[in-house]
């Protein structure tokens, strides 16, 4: 069947309109021209006609705040400013993209451009972990849209398919591998054998860790990024300050040989999960650390500073995302997506879904999260000293998967690995165990993650 003329010759009109845009253009500030800003810009820059047939009107670079007005930056100077706050204001700005980072001005620049009704694009996530509330009511007062995809695993599609694709389906748990510094050198001690002090100053070297390697390495960039995930995925806020976080200092070259002895590896992982409290009500865990996890697990084949995300969804199932998640222009393709969505709002006219916070649910504390332990102690090498073990165990409900011994000297080495128990249990016994006359040092407590037990 052909469809009536008159429909054709509409579609036909649609798509000319399309391709020739009304020269209404669409002006954008960007705030901040550091690794990713410069590449915004670029992109904003070369790509110009490509992006004005995909909005349906032109994106004009209207200026661009730096804090260093004197260093050459590649472009037209004049559309350099220091100004950030008048930048935002101009009445030509429809649009601003904030990769300043940190928390002020960011905060307030962004407040100032959703009172005045101009969408938001923002890579921010150590901003957005503490303020998404404030920052999305403004947005949904005064219509303006907030996006940022590029906030959690840079270049990686995530925030998008949590928000909107799986916005019918029940998320029920995200792990990911959402730090690039902190997974570069877990990767790099794996394979090399090397101890952390020096893998991060490898990593400072090659220009992946920071020279205040804090944020990442004691596991706050991953803890605002879970919070970030978990917000989505549960329909919930949460905030940083919510999530457990333990960093990956502590890690040693002894603990990366013993998670190999167990076909496992040590990867800092971002956990966000739907637990049931004892009356089997919903709450949700939200916890960050480093972690066993096994060799067939798909986590454990991430290597290098890449990032990768599993989602396990009710009716979707599994879901993974990997890719590069850090680096000027990987980030800066994330914001750019984001730029062209809020861009053809403006255009079409309205804005697109905002945050969705409407279930509200609790968050467990960390002590009644269901973990796993691996716990590896030196004993003495004598009878009795393995059921003296198990009993601690045992005394505080905490099941027993495997156990294996190594040496048959004085002292042996004992590796317990537990089922899934709560946390505190688990922690418990450790503290029992220290006690213990026979048991002369625990040398190291890991998390397991990524089991099915
Ligand atoms: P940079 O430090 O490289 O760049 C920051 C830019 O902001 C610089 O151009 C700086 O100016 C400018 N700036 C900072 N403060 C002000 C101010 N008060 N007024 C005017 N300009 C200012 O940061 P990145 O590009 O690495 O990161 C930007 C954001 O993107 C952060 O929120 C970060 O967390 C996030 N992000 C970064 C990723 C990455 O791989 N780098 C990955 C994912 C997210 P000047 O150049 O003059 O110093
Ligand atoms: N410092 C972060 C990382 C940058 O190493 O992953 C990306 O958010």
């Amino acid at each position: 069947m052909t469809a009536p003329e008159s429909s054709v010759s509409s579609e036909a009109a649609e798509a000319a309109a399309f391709v020739s845009p009304v020269d209404k253009p669409i002006g954008v500030a960007v705030l901040g021209m550091g690794n990713v800003g410069s590449e915004v810009v670029r992109i904003l820059l070369d790509h110009a006609t490509d992006l004005t047939a995909r909005v349906g009107a032109p994106l004009v670079l209207r200026g661009v705040a730096v804090r260093d007005i004197g260093k050459d930056r590649g472009i037209d100077p004049d559309l350099l400013t220091t100004d950030v706050r008048a930048l935002v204001a101009r009445d030509d700005v429809d649009l601003v993209v904030e990769v300043l980072g940190g928390i002020e001005p960011a905060r307030e620049l962004i407040l100032a451009a959703l009172n005045a009704g101009k969408s938001v694009v923002t890579a921010n996530k150590a901003l957005l972990a503490e303020y998404t509330g404030e920052l999305a009511d403004a947005a949904e007062s005064h219509r303006a849209d907030l996006y940022f995809e590029a906030a959690v695993a840079g270049a990686i599609p995530v925030v998008r398919p949590l928000m909107q694709s799986l916005a019918g389906d029940r998320v029920n748990r995200v792990i990911g591998i959402v730090n690039g510094t902190t997974n570069f050198i877990l990767s790099a001690m794996d394979e090399t054998g090397a101890d952390y002090a020096d893998t991060l100053a490898e990593a400072g070297r090659l220009g992946y860790a920071e020279a205040d390697p804090t944020a990442d390495v004691e596991g706050f960039d991953a803890a605002a990024k879970a919070a970030i995930l978990a917000s989505l995925a549960f329909h919930t806020r949460v905030t940083s300050a919510d999530v457990h976080r333990e960093g990956i200092s502590s890690i040693t070259a002894a603990d990366i040989a013993t998670a190999r002895a167990f076909d496992c590896t040590v990867k800092l992982l971002a956990l966000c999960e739907r637990v049931s409290d004892d009356d089997g009500n919903d709450r949700i865990s939200v916890r960050v650390y480093p972690s066993l996890v096994p060799l067939s697990h798909p986590l454990a084949s991430v290597s290098g500073a890449f990032n990768a995300v599993v989602v396990e969804a009710e009716a979707a199932g599994r879901l993974m995302f990997y890719g590069q998640g850090a680096g000027g222009a990987p980030t800066a393709s994330a914001v750019m997506g984001d730029l062209v969505m809020a861009a053809r709002n403006k255009f079409y006219g309205g804005r697109g879904p905002g945050e969705s916070t409407y279930a509200k649910l609790p968050v467990a504390p960390m002590g009644d999260t269901p973990t796993r332990y691996h716990v590896n102690m030196q004993v003495a090498d004598r009878a009795g000293v393995l059921s003296a073990v198990a009993a601690e165990f045992a005394k505080n409900d905490v099941s027993i998967s495997t156990v294996r011994q190594e040496g048959a000297s004085k002292h042996a080495r004992l590796v317990v690995v537990t089922h899934r128990a709560k946390d505190s249990a688990l922690a418990a016994t450790v503290d029992a165990l220290k006690e213990l006359d026979i048991v002369t040092a625990v040398t190291s407590v890991l998390r397991l993650e990524g089991t099915s037990e």
